[in-house]
C-alpha cells in the first residue's frame, strides 16, 4: 500500500506515511501556462493499493481538481485501488439551499467525487454529519475529537464548561463534554451574512467558570471571537477554543485573534497553516488518519 496527497499539505502527508509506515508515491504537481493543473506519477503503481490524502481547502476548486486528475493517473497506472481521504472536505458547509436560490454544493462536490472511480472516501468531522450520505459511494466521517479531548485534559482544568457556538455544534461539544465529565452551555447564534453572526443569548452558567468552545470550522473568526466576547460578559473567566478546521480566509485572521478576548485557539493541521501566534497552537490530526488506516485500510 503507499500514499499519495497533493502539494497541500505533504507534511502531514508525510507524519501519515512515517506512522502508518507507508511509502510517499514520488509525483509532481505543477501548473501549465494557462493555469491548468499538471501531474506526473514518476514510478510504476502497477497492482498498488493506494490512499490519496487531500484536503479541499484554499484554493478550493485547484485541490478539487488535483483529486480528479490524480485518481484518472491512478487508474491509467492499474492501481488495485483507490482511498480517498479528504481531511478538510471544502464546500461542505454548503449542505443545503441558503438562500433559496442556490445550489446544495455539498451535494454536488460529493457527487463528483463518488464518481471519478475511488473505492471507498473517508472525511473528518465533516459540517454536518449527515453530509456522509451525501455521497454516491461509502463515506466514513471520522472524529479529530480524541486529540483535542487528550489536551483538554493535560491541562488540567478546574471549574470548567464545554460550550457550543451554536445549535448545530451542540452534539460535537456534547461528546466532548461526556468525555470530560462537564456541563454543555449552547450560545444561539444568528448569521446576518456570510462570515457576519451575532450572539443573541446563552442557555447555561458561565459565571467564574473557564470554557472552552469546541467547533468544527473557523473561517472569519466571528463565530469563536464574538463567542468569547459575550462569554466574558457573562463572568466567565478564560475562553479558548477547539476547533477542527482553521479555514481562517482573512489576511489578517491572526491580527484578529490577537484582539480578540480568546485566551487561545487550537486548530488542526487538517489545513496547513504557517501561522505564528501565541495565542495560536496547532495540533497534528497524522495520528488519527493512521490509527484508521491501521484498522480499516491496511
Ligand atoms: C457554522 O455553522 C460552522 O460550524 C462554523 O461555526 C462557522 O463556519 C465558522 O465561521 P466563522 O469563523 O466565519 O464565523
Amino acid at each position: 500500500m503507499k500514499i499519495i496527497g497533493g502539494g497541500n499539505n505533504q507534511k502531514l502527508l508525510q507524519e501519515i506515511a512515517d506512522l502508518s509506515d507507508l511509502e510517499v508515491v514520488d509525483v509532481e504537481f505543477g501548473k501549465f501556462p494557462d493555469g491548468e493543473t499538471r501531474i506526473e506519477i514518476k514510478e510504476s503503481l502497477l497492482g498498488q493499493d493506494v490512499i490519496i490524502v487531500q484536503s479541499t481547502c484554499h484554493p478550493v476548486n485547484d485541490n478539487l481538481m488535483e483529486i480528479i486528475l490524480l485518481v484518472d493517473v491512478l487508474h491509467r497506472e492499474m492501481v488495485d485501488s483507490i482511498s480517498l481521504i479528504i481531511p478538510y472536505f471544502g464546500y461542505s458547509r454548503q449542505d443545503r439551499q441558503m438562500p433559496q436560490a442556490s445550489p446544495v454544493s455539498a451535494k454536488v462536490v460529493a457527487s463528483i467525487l463518488s464518481n471519478i472511480g475511488v473505492d471507498k472516501i473517508t472525511t473528518i468531522d465533516l459540517h454536518s454529519e449527515y453530509s456522509a450520505n451525501l455521497f454516491d459511494i461509502f463515506c466514513l466521517n471520522i472524529s479529530s475529537a480524541s486529540i483535542f479531548i487528550q489536551d483538554i485534559k493535560e491541562k488540567k482544568l478546574q471549574n470548567f464548561v464545554i460550550v457550543a457556538p451554536d445549535f448545530g455544534a451542540l452534539k460535537r461539544a456534547r461528546i466532548v463534554a461526556d468525555e470530560l465529565g462537564c456541563e454543555v452551555v449552547v450560545l444561539e447564534k444568528k448569521r446576518i451574512a456570510a462570515g457576519k453572526s451575532t450572539v443573541l443569548n446563552l442557555i447555561g452558567d458561565v459565571k467564574d467558570k473557564n470554557c472552552i468552545i469546541i467547533d468544527d470550522i473557523i473561517d472569519s473568526g466571528g463565530t469563536i471571537f464574538n463567542a468569547a466576547e459575550f462569554l466574558q460578559s457573562k463572568g466567565a473567566l478564560e475562553v479558548s477554543a477547539y476547533i477542527t478546521h482553521g479555514v481562517c480566509s482573512p489576511k489578517n485572521f491572526i491580527e484578529k485573534l490577537e484582539k480578540s478576548q480568546l485566551k487561545e485557539l487550537i486548530i488542526s493541521n487538517s489545513i496547513k497553516h504557517n501561522f505564528q501566534s501565541v495565542k495560536l497552537r496547532i495540533l497534528s490530526i497524522a495520528g488519527t488518519i493512521s490509527n484508521y488506516i491501521d484498522s480499516y485500510l491496511l
